[in-house]
């Protein structure tokens, strides 16, 4: 299932971020960002280890001030209006604390404490939390016990005990084997679903092609940020071929070097090439010009097809433009 829920401009942003900066000492590590999420989006961010995807969020939530800009969340400044906004949101960090010694029901009465769950409705909110993240029969369970996909689960309860309308989760599935991880979407699927705005970092590429709108980091700044189509139609303009050659690896090597070729790469047993675009490009390539160049040194071509370009190639592209 693939949530496509774009903004709608009648609605009034729920994060709403002008000029974010955060230094550290000389080192800029989040650089002028800008942007904005509507309520019911899931927005994934993505980018390379250190892009500044953490320290943005940790911004966001109030807990680290940034350098210069401006950012809004739930409607309220997070410079000065930071508790207030802590309350309303959720926030799954990168090592979300969690208490090995303690049980998961344990676990999750702690962080009710933490986040001041009325007494009157903490049964059943922890009842809820329990339900929806299917731990009912691992209530008595120790912590330290959990698989990864368990312990990822329990995170994302206790940061929804207080009922948060816009959640943050800094990569909740790193580490995490796939069926645990589609289910674990599943999850924040049912969330978006019920209105809650999800705000996930994550480096996997299948994930977020599923997101509403993803943006993507380098170096501290947001180089991109759109529906997963935009963005594969935006810098993809080039074709894009798979390619089966034999010798495969002489053939992408061969392919990368091409003027006019964006990106050549190993896609499964093929080679994939993606044609730069417009400006970018003085050689115009075609399944049979391809050919002809790769036969020329060699290399047996056996088929051309037409490719689909994935999020994958605009990610790479990106972080080497
Ligand atoms: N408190 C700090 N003091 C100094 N440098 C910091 C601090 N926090 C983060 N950085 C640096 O800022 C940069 C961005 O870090 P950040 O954790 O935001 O990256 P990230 O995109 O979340 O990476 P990852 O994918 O590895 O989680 C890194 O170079 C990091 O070393
Ligand atoms: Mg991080």
């Amino acid at each position: 299932m693939t949530i496509e829920r774009l903004p709608e401009s009648s609605s009034e942003a729920i994060i709403s971020v002008r000029g974010l900066t955060k230094r550290f000492g000389t080192f800029t590590a989040v650089n002028d960002v800008s942007f904005d999420v509507y309520p019911g989006e899931v927005v994934g961010y993505l980018g390379p280890n250190g892009s500044g995807k953490t320290t943005t969020i940790r911004m966001l939530c109030g807990l680290l001030h940034p350098s210069a800009g401006t950012a809004k969340v739930v409607g309220r400044d997070i410079v000065h209006e930071a508790e207030f906004i802590k309350r309303q949101i959720g926030y799954m960090s990168q090592k979300f604390a969690l208490y090995d010694d303690l049980t998961v029901m344990e676990n999750l009465r702690f962080y009710s404490g933490v986040y001041e769950v009325p007494r009157e409705v903490e049964q059943q909110r922890l009842q809820d939390v329990l339900h929806m993240a299917g731990l009912e029969n691992h209530t008595g369970a120790f912590t330290r016990d959990l698989s990864g996909g368990w312990r990822q689960r329990l995170a994302l309860g206790c940061a929804l005990l207080h009922q948060p309308r816009l959640l943050f989760l800094d990569e909740p599935t790193s580490g995490v084997d796939p069926v645990a991880r589609r289910e674990f979407w599943d999850l924040i699927y049912q969330l978006a679903h019920r209105g809650t705005t999800i705000f996930v970092t994550t480096h996997y590429m299948d994930e977020a092609e599923h997101c509403g709108r993803v943006g993507f980091m380098r170096n501290g700044t947001l180089m991109a940020f759109d529906a997963p189509r935009a963005l594969k139609s935006r810098f993809l303009h080039g074709a894009a071929w798979s390619i089966d050659a034999t010798p495969l690896l002489e053939a992408v090597d061969q392919l990368s070097k091409l003027q006019g070729i964006a990106q050549a790469r190993l896609h499964g047993d093929r080679a994939q090439v993606i044609v730069a675009s417009g400006e970018n490009n003085t050689v115009e390539w075609t399944p049979q010009t391809l050919a002809s160049n790769l036969r020329a040194s060699n290399i047996a071509v056996n088929s051309i097809e037409p490719a689909e370009p994935t999020l994958e190639d605009v990610f790479t592209l990106l972080a080497h433009e």
